[in-house]
């Protein structure tokens, strides 16, 4: 049985202080919940990982991810932060190849190949988002843009490797706009995603692989989305800065 997973992604908002509020918050409201298969995850500014780790402690199934990782070990590369620090500093997921990273910072699929290999190094589990802008979804090419994603970024994995990963379908277009994939457009592309990887690694990586629905989901929208056969959480950005709107959503899950 796959997990379901709910996961803040913060971007570049709060300062740790602010951090460890809206975490406690959160844990505060969820601490009755029963969590087997289903996980919990706050995607929070690096600075705030080892803050935030402390506070979740052994919580089972409560995890810090970073927001990026760099694709180097160590070394002269001022401004990185390695998997191996981001592992010491409890992080135990990494978001890699947000649309944001992809576009204002340039990474390449072989970028985030590497970064992909980097965290799978240490005990970092990779979420690996893809997703179209608005042109390829008008012009019908969504496909084979997601596809070229999943494969550059992913496919040069084992099988032991890949049963790791999770991947989050984020199409641009409903990232900050309030615009929602609807369930049906959603499902089509996990959907999709998931013939990719059972193709190439068989059914049972493919039936175990959580893939995330990431782009102005909220409150109203996340049971519906995440009721999808083929949709197993969400990747929420705005809605994760709120604590009862981010309560709710993984209460839908
Ligand atoms: P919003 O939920 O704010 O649309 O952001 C989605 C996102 O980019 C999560 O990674």
């Amino acid at each position: 049985m796959r997990n379901k997973i709910v996961a803040g992604n913060w971007k570049m908002n709060t300062t740790p202080v602010e951090g460890v509020a809206l975490v406690s918050e959160v844990l505060d409201a969820v601490k009755d919940m029963e969590l087997n298969h289903k996980k919990v995850v706050f995607g929070v500014p690096a600075v705030s990982i080892t803050s935030v780790a402390s506070i979740i402690g052994d919580i089972a199934n409560v995890h810090v991810a970073s927001q990026n990782i760099s694709s180097y070990d160590s070394g002269a590369y001022t401004g990185e932060i390695s998997a191996t620090m981001l592992e010491a500093s409890g992080a135990t997921m990494a978001i890699i190849g947000h649309s944001e990273r992809r576009e204002y910072f340039g990474e390449s699929n072989q970028v985030l190949a590497t970064k992909v290999d980097k965290a799978l190094g240490r005990r970092i589990t990779p979420i690996y988002c893809c997703g179209e802008v608005l042109e390829e979804r008008k012009n019908n090419t969504f496909q084979t843009v997601i596809k070229t994603q999943v494969e550059e970024g992913l496919f040069h994995l084992s099988m032991e490797e890949m049963a790791k990963v999770v991947i989050a379908y984020e199409p641009v277009w409903a990232i900050g706009t309030g615009e929602t994939a609807s369930p049906e457009q959603a499902q089509e592309v996990h959907a999709f995603i998931r013939s990719l990887v059972s193709a190439k690694y068989g059914n049972e990586v493919a039936d175990n692989l959580s893939i995330l629905y990431g782009g102005s989901m909220k409150p109203s929208n996340a049971s519906e989305l995440i009721s999808m056969v083929d949709i197993d959480g969400g990747l929420v950005g705005g809605a994760s800065l709120n604590a009862s709107d981010f309560v709710e959503i993984i209460k839908a899950m």
